[in-house]
């Protein structure tokens, strides 16, 4: 009988090591560059008497073993450690809610390159982006949003054959889009790339129209000229959000896909009337052109899916008084 019960609890009194000894040293390492990690952090509990595995915000693969996964969502302070760069099978890098991280990119982040997902967001982490992401030839997910970041995007970002999401907004980015995001390779995988709340400028490269974007959102930065490019019947976009810019262009001349759900183009200077191809948009959730300087008669009959009752005044106020027609005041003759 004791030898019954001895023999259940075997695999819990001396589990085998998963953890290679190569990784726990590496998230050993990790966990001692920062400065004095709190009694409650959760990298308290990396206890080397434990399988590394069984480690807080620490994901092993299945089958290898190896560290392929790390969350960081603590009050770590200090920059992120070079001891990273060990942790050569990480496909997963998430630093999150980290307000005490500081400290610039390391190049060691830029060894990893296993990775398909990186995420540095919520921290105090500066300098520029560097170059070096761009060898990180898997990234599907790029998010650095919520950051000190600043100086200019690196035009190598456009060469990631991979990318499926780009988010740098809410930093001090400065410079304007590179022509290289005309070049993503958009076959399989449309790009959503978010760029919002930046000290962006500049006109948008023409080499843009080509690319099939999944979402666009550069609202509250200060770029200018044309953002016609965008549209298209022929695009799969979704979320177009370009507000709190300067843009100038005709909208009489953009076409709107059928897969649009969020348009936003408030506070611009674009002009011209709202298509009444517009009415093609039938998904379109979203909708606000106030604050530019649009003219004409909102278009009538629009049977929307998922918002059958319409747009009220707001989406439309504060344009010239010659926009008009519901739910604005009449058309004068
Ligand atoms: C992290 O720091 C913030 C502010 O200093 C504090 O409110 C929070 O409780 C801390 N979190 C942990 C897990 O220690
Ligand atoms: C990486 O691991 C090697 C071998 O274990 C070690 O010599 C080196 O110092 C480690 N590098 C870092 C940055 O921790
Ligand atoms: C925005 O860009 C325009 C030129 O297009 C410039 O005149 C203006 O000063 C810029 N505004 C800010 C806040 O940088
Ligand atoms: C805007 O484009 C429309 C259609 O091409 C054209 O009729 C109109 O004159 C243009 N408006 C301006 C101000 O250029
Ligand atoms: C917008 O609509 C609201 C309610 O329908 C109305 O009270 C308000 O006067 C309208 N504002 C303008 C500027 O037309
Ligand atoms: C449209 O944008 C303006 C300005 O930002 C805002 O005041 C208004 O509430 C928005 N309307 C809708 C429907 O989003």
């Amino acid at each position: 009988m004791l030898l019954l019960l001895f023999l259940l609890l075997l695999p819990f009194v001396s589990p085998a090591e998963r953890c290679h000894p190569n990784d726990k040293n590496a998230l050993l390492k990790f966990k001692e560059s920062f400065l004095k990690p709190e009694s409650l952090d959760p990298l308290q509990s990396w206890d080397p008497v434990f399988d590394c595995c069984g480690w807080a915000l620490v994901e092993c693969d299945e089958t290898t073993n190896l560290v392929t996964g790390l969350t960081i969502l603590s009050n770590v302070s200090g920059s992120i450690p070079d001891a990273i760069a060990n942790l050569t099978h990480l496909d997963f890098l998430r630093f999150h809610k980290t307000p005490f991280l500081v400290g610039e990119i390391p190049p060691a982040i830029g060894k990893l390159s296993n990775l398909r997902y990186l995420e540095i967001s919520w921290t105090s982490v500066s300098g520029h982006i560097p170059e070096f992401l761009a060898n990180l030839k898997n990234l599907r997910f790029l998010l650095l949003s919520f950051n000190k970041l600043s100086g200019s995007i690196p035009p190598s970002l456009g060469t990631l054959p991979n990318l499926y999401a780009l988010d740098l907004s809410r930093n001090q980015l400065t410079g304007s889009i590179p022509e290289s995001f005309g070049h993503f390779p958009e076959e399989d995988s449309p790009i959503t790339i978010i760029l919002s709340h930046n000290k962006l400028s500049g006109e948008i490269p023409p080499s843009l129209a080509s690319v099939d974007f999944s979402g666009v959102d550069l609202s509250r930065n200060n770029f200018s000229g044309d953002a016609s490019m965008f549209f298209g019947t022929r695009k799969s976009t979704s979320m177009i959000v370009i507000s709190r810019n300067n843009f100038k262009f005709n909208f009489s001349r953009v076409s709107f896909m059928e897969s649009l759900v969020t348009l936003d183009i408030s506070h611009n200077k674009i002009y011209g009337s709202i298509p009444s191809q517009i009415t093609d948009a039938i998904l379109l959730q979203e909708l606000n052109v106030s604050y530019n300087r649009l003219c004409g008669e909102i278009p009538s009959g629009w049977k929307l899916k998922y918002r059958p009752e319409g747009f009220d005044n707001t989406s439309f106020l504060h344009n010239p008084s010659c926009l008009c027609g519901m739910p604005l005041g009449p058309c004068k003759p």
